[in-house]
């Protein structure tokens, strides 16, 4: 059953700003992941480049490029669209994978799915 993680207040969250971090099990492995805001709305990744399995960001929380308009892979420079994380340019073989979200009450969720599941400890 889905459940509804509570991430972050929804002002941690600017357009084209800062990304808010998280861990997630995925396919039982841990991962980083991330939320932004992108036009007024939130998004979250896995933080895991689709070229080569490494984290994206250039500065911790860093993901956009000098635009603000598209994600962009610090090792190699692949960019990905913010709204759906498919790839637009550079190397990146497929997109990001991409976590469900909701805002609500001021708050930010993510979303678990069958593969995907809050860190146990
Ligand atoms: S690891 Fe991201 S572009 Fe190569």
């Amino acid at each position: 059953m889905t459940q509804f993680v509570p991430l972050c207040n929804s002002a941690d969250l600017s357009d084209s700003g800062e990304a808010v971090p998280f861990d997630v099990t995925y396919c039982a492995q841990t991962c980083r992941a991330f939320a932004i805001r992108y036009q007024g709305q939130v998004y979250a990744y896995l933080n895991r480049c689709a070229h080569v399995p490494m984290e994206l960001d250039y500065q911790p929380n860093r993901f956009f490029d000098s635009t603000g308009h598209w994600l962009m892979c610090a090792t190699h420079g692949a960019i990905y669209q913010p709204q759906t994380g498919a790839c637009r340019g550079g190397p990146c073989r497929g997109g990001l994978i991409k976590i469900d979200t909701s805002e609500f009450d001021g708050v930010v969720h993510w979303h678990t799915a069958h593969n995907l599941k809050s860190l146990e400890f």
